[in-house]
């Protein structure tokens, strides 16, 4: 940072309120804004963090219809479950509103009419599609049909999943909407425009050659988009959820969600701070950052900031937008409608008292620079080995002894030795880079240097040894634990943006009142003759089988899209009906029926034939208990040539049938048959 500014305003991505908020929105935006916000306070400046929920656009009004609901119904339940779970995750907003608040409403509307009366926009007609059926307009992504450049089913309108093409609506084959299956018709509609030509120039102006420092993934988004040259964008829809369009000609039109959206961050520091809000934006002594994903880029670079041009009235535009980029789970994108997600309440209640843990994992991997994996394998080890084998460890120990030598009350220090200075001099070091890193939205290398403060604690403590010098100089062994104490109390503090409920328990045992950035490194935190509380465990190890509950929550979620994706396979090949003929299947009786040993798929069956007893191994173990299938008549093939199964030559192959889920259905007569007759 080149210059001191009097305030940070730092802003969060609006959450759309049509579903629970997950672990990649967290990684991405809250956590990051979070830390830099308690940060900014840890060092007395001025900050507001200002939060919110989305509650306009589409996919709230289709969720509304599918659950036959309204779609304030759908934001009413959405934005007080994201609320509360960011409040339970320690996000530190200032304020937490919604776009459908009046003051929302009343700003966002004001907003529209001043650029209208300014003569901003320009108006246009262009052809919509239309769902005639169910009397409205709906967005090319709203239809569906066959990419007419890979041929896959189920293109969106604006674009082809399967091959990445950029769509039109009106290319697909066999175009239909998706909600009712109605064939769209093109209506003449008349919108208005923001024409971000007019704001090209200033835009690479203050982008290309003010924001240099900004990070590349955004500054390169940011010159592709200006390289290809603005076009007017519409700010309004035909829609009947959202905010009305307040001019002429704007019945039955509202607001664009993505206009109204940004202009929160207006509204809601309105709500907090009906007197003073105005110097949070229009001071030129206020710094304003942007924290949000990858994909609201160009909204947060380009189109509002060419919006607060338009208004004029010093609006202040963003001093930096560090956006990240996305988070996967176990090696897959994360999606909300595959159920692919960690989400913030169910994580919240199925690990009560861990928010500390999954902000500091999310941290630890935060997707800064490249796309990153989220695994629970990580999670655990990162816990285990990390927050409770070095620094849960760590202060621990300097407890324990500080109560078994001195009974809990914190010892003066004598003169410091080298090693005792070494130490302070590398927490100094690490405040340094700390501070630096902190600065410059490099999240995950402050989180790194942190715990290196409490990795320093546990050497000190090997190298010098306490307990062995408690046999002889115990003036010594009280110099290292009050320096141990010390480090404690800058792990508390080097922690609380990351971790901030570990960092209030730490204090409480340490008796520690208020917390400053400033102290990190001092030799005098924890002051001499401070009472301890008791020593308790900061973080305790996550056992297997809560990681196993969570990634077979996930294997359930895969098999669900398996059932609801699935679809019967396309015809074979035809066979002349001699060839079939030559396949002889047969009804048998199930005599016996055992699991084959060291193969967890095979059974082993033996079967009466009606000729003969004969046996055939089959890959169903998973879906039967032998017993219930001992006495069963079943269908199978029985001249295939003998084949050795895991050491058991099988004669035959039992007929199944698949199900949608992979589940495999052995095939059997209607009625008792005799064994061995043929299947026909
Ligand atoms: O992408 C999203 O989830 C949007 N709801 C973000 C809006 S950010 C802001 F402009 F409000
Ligand atoms: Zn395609």
């Amino acid at each position: 940072m080149t210059k001191e500014y009097k305030r940070t305003l730092i802003t969060t991505a609006l959450p759309y309120a049509n579903g629970p908020v997950h672990i990649g929105h967290l990684a991405g935006v809250y956590v990051p804004a979070d830390i830099y916000a308690r940060f900014l306070r840890l060092n007395d400046r001025p900050v507001t963090l200002v939060g919110g929920s989305d509650e306009h656009g589409v996919p709230i009004t289709i969720r509304a219809r599918r659950e036959g609901i309204t779609p304030q119904d759908v934001v009413d339940r959405y934005h007080k479950l994201i609320k509360d779970s960011f409040e339970e995750l320690g996000i530190s907003f200032d304020v937490y509103s919604r776009t459908t608040s009046e003051e929302h409403r009343r700003t966002a509307t004001e907003f529209f009419q001043r650029l209208y009366d300014n003569n901003v926009f320009i108006k246009r007609t262009s052809k919509q599609p239309y769902d005639e059926g169910a009397h409205r307009f709906v967005t090319d992504r709203d239809i569906v049909g066959e990419c007419p450049v890979c041929h896959a089913p189920g293109a969106y309108g604006d674009q082809c999943e399967k091959c990445g093409s950029s769509l039109n609506s009106t290319e697909l084959i066999n175009p239909h909407c998706a909600e009712t299956g109605n064939v769209p018709v093109y209506k003449d509609t008349e919108h208005w425009y923001l024409p971000l030509d007019r704001y090209q120039e200033a835009l690479e102006k203050w982008i290309l050659e003010g924001h240099k420092e900004w990070k590349t993934n955004v500054y390169g988004q940011c010159k592709s988009w200006l390289d290809l040259g603005l076009q007017p964008r519409a700010v309004t829809r035909d829609l009947d959820w959202g905010i009305p369009v307040p001019v002429e000609g704007g019945e039955g039109k509202v607001l664009y969600v993505w206009f109204d959206a940004p202009i929160g961050y207006i509204s809601n520091t309105k709500e907090l701070l009906p007197d003073t809000w105005e110097k949070w934006w229009k001071d030129p002594e206020t710094r304003i950052i942007n924290f949000i994903g990858k994909d609201n880029i160009v909204f947060h670079c380009i189109v509002f900031p060419a919006m607060l041009m338009a208004y004029g009235d010093n609006f202040q535009l963003p001093d930096n937008v560090p956006a990240n980029e996305f988070l996967n789970l176990e090696g897959d994108k994360i999606s909300t409608s595959r159920n692919w997600a960690v989400w913030l309440h169910e994580y919240l209640s199925d690990f009560p008292g861990k928010q500390d843990v999954l902000r500091y994992v999310l941290t630890a991997n935060a997707p800064e620079t490249k796309d990153n994996d989220f695994t629970w394998a990580d999670f655990q080890q990162r816990n285990n080995s990390e927050l409770v084998a070095i620094l849960g460890n760590f202060v621990n120990r300097a407890m324990v002894l500080t109560h078994k030598y001195f009974e809990g009350k914190v010892p003066a220090a004598g003169e410091l030795t080298d090693v005792d200075r070494e130490v302070y001099a590398e927490i100094e070091k690490t405040a340094r880079v700390m501070t630096d890193n902190l600065e410059n939205f490099h999240f995950r290398d402050a989180l790194r240097e942190a715990m290196n403060i409490a990795r320093l604690g546990n050497k000190y403590l090997q190298e010098t040894e306490p307990w062995k010098v408690a046999k002889t100089d115990m003036a010594r062994v009280a110099t290292i634990l009050n320096t141990a104490l010390q480090i404690c109390g800058s792990i508390a503090v080097a922690f609380e943006p990351f971790t901030p409920f570990m960092s209030e328990h730490l204090c409480k045992m340490l008796n520690l009142k208020e917390l400053k950035w400033n102290m990190l490194g001092s030799r005098d935190i924890v002051p001499a003759g401070t009472e301890l509380g008791k020593p308790e465990l900061l973080f305790e190890k996550i056992e297997d089988a809560a990681v196993e509950a969570q990634i077979n929550k996930l294997k359930e979620a895969r098999r669900q899209n398996a059932i609801n994706s699935w679809k019967p396979a396309p015809q074979a090949k035809d066979v002349d009906f001699d060839t079939f003929m030559k396949a002889d299947l047969r009804v048998g009786t199930v005599l016996e029926c055992e699991r084959v040993p060291k193969a967890d798929k095979l059974l082993r069956f033996l079967i009466d034939d009606g000729l003969e007893k004969r046996t055939i191994v089959s890959g169903i173990a998973k879906f039967y208990d032998p017993a219930e299938l001992v006495g069963k008549q079943l269908c199978f093939i029985a001249n295939l040539p003998p084949r050795k199964l895991k050491g058991v030559v099988s004669q035959g192959m039992i007929l199944s049938a698949e199900d949608r889920d992979g589940r495999l259905v052995v095939i059997a007569p209607s009625g008792p048959v005799a064994p061995g007759a043929q299947v026909k």
